[in-house]
């Protein structure tokens, strides 16, 4: 069975979308429950295909979960497994996480290593060389990650690179490991503080969340609880962005955290979009006729998030002028950029910056989504393309994105999915 969109698009877009809650905050908060056997209630988790993977993986180590009303219940109280398997593993790279999860937890664990993927090698030496310096011992055996330790010792920890997932995994681990662990260039983004404060609600006691230098005495026992799961900042600005694709719109963006969007918001603002607010967190997008071209170079929080750059090479191919995109954190996420081409974008690559010249019409092709958010951009694509355009690979859009298409058909896209025999 083959899942395709098909989008016609330049139909004006009005209404209001609700952004879900962060999948990369809920992620992590997934693992968490791991580290305190219990029930545990988190708000707004997204129904995307990530989380279930991760729930199946839960399901595996013993867990049992549901989707309530309003919340997600996770009982880890019968969690007897340490060993992430490998078909599910396979599927997302976040399953990285288990490692910090299950070692601070079990101090022992399975987890086979992520192989590379679509937008880059994406290693996780940072993971490893970290928990090995709280003492564990680990081996590579068939592909997987084997950790087996007595005893894990606080220390101090410095990353290469502020890694969010190596950061997230340190400071799990962290919480049950005897003395002080000390982690510095830690990463900052939104999903990382929230983790941070997950796990002081469940009696970590963590300094330094959101700052370079995170230090977490460790605890013997920390204890389940209930938390709502922050706004997805990724998900916001892609509905920013699509409320400024056409002149036309008059889209109203709601659950929106403006201060976890700071960058990405001064630099619509740069290109002629302001955000008006309507209501508590709910803003709607207004542009000039005509917007300009500018210069964005993505970088660790606060800086500008690689996630959205794709979102905004589709708005910059609109704007009259040339802008540059320098990607700085991985290496093949402009992938989408041929793909943008063969709509009629003219988009140069040259090592690490898109050059775009704009403003092209869009003409409406098929295409192909080649990870998450380069799929998503194509879908923002195809709504400024004139005639139709046909999105394959959806599966990968589907991903992070919950109800994407009950979303935009409620501001009135024409977007359909088609599901094919083959
Ligand atoms: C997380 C996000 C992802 C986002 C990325 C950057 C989740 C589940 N995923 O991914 O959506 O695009 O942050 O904001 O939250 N690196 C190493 N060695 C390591 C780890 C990382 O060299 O052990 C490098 C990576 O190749 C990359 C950079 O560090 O160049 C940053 O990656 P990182 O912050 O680790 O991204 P993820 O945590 O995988």
């Amino acid at each position: 069975m083959e899942r395709k969109y098909v989008i016609r698009g330049k139909k004006p877009l009005k209404g209001e979308i609700e952004v879900s809650g962060a999948k990369n905050a809920s992620l992590p908060a997934i693992c968490a429950t791991l580290l305190a056997p219990g029930v545990y209630k988190l708000k707004k988790v997204p129904k995307v295909r990530d989380v279930f993977c991760m729930l199946k993986i839960m399901k595996y180590l013993g867990a049992i979960y549901e989707f309530k009303k309003d919340y997600l219940k996770i009982d880890t109280t019968k969690v007897n497994k340490f060993s992430v398997p490998y078909e599910l593993a396979s599927q997302m790279r976040a399953s990285i996480l288990f490692l910090g999860a299950l070692v601070g937890a079990f101090k022992k664990a399975e987890v086979p290593l992520p192989g590379g993927c679509a937008i880059g090698k994406r290693p996780v030496d940072f993971h490893i060389k970290g928990i090995s310096q709280l003492g564990a011992n680990i081996n590579l055996e068939r592909g997987n990650l084997i950790v087996k330790t007595k005893k894990l010792k606080g220390t101090e920890i410095i990353l290469d690179f502020p890694s969010v997932t190596a950061t997230e995994n340190l400071m799990m681990a962290g919480c049950l490991t005897e003395g002080e662990t000390v982690i510095k260039n830690a990463a900052k983004e939104p999903e990382v503080v929230f983790l941070g404060n997950m796990l002081k609600k469940m009696g970590a006691e963590i300094k330094g969340i959101g700052e370079d230098t995170i230090y977490i005495k460790g605890k013997k026992k920390l204890k389940p609880i209930n938390i709502e799961i922050i706004p997805d900042r990724i998900e916001a600005g892609t509905y920013l962005v699509l409320g400024a694709l056409l002149e036309e719109n008059e889209v109203i963006v709601k659950n929106v955290n403006k201060i976890h969007l700071k960058t990405p918001i001064l630099k619509l603002q740069e290109i002629g979009i302001t955000l008006e607010e309507v209501d508590k967190n709910a803003f709607r997008v207004k542009r000039k006729k005509i917007i300009n071209p500018i210069k964005i170079i993505t970088a660790p929080y606060p800086g500008f998030p690689t996630d959205l750059q794709p979102f905004f090479a589709v708005l910059l191919t609109q704007a009259k002028g040339v802008s540059f995109i320098t990607e700085n954190l991985f290496e093949n996420r402009f992938l989408y950029v041929f793909e943008l081409n063969r709509m009629g974008a003219e988009i140069k690559v040259e090592d690490r910056t898109a050059i775009i010249k704009g403003p092209t019409l869009l003409m409406g092709s098929p295409v192909k989504a080649t990870d998450l958010r380069a799929g998503a951009a194509l879908v923002l694509a195809g709504l400024c393309a004139e005639n139709t355009t046909t999105i394959y690979n959806v599966e990968l859009i589907e991903r992070g994105y919950e109800n994407l298409i009950e979303k935009l058909s409620g501001v009135g896209a024409d977007i359909k999915v088609i599901e094919d025999e083959s």
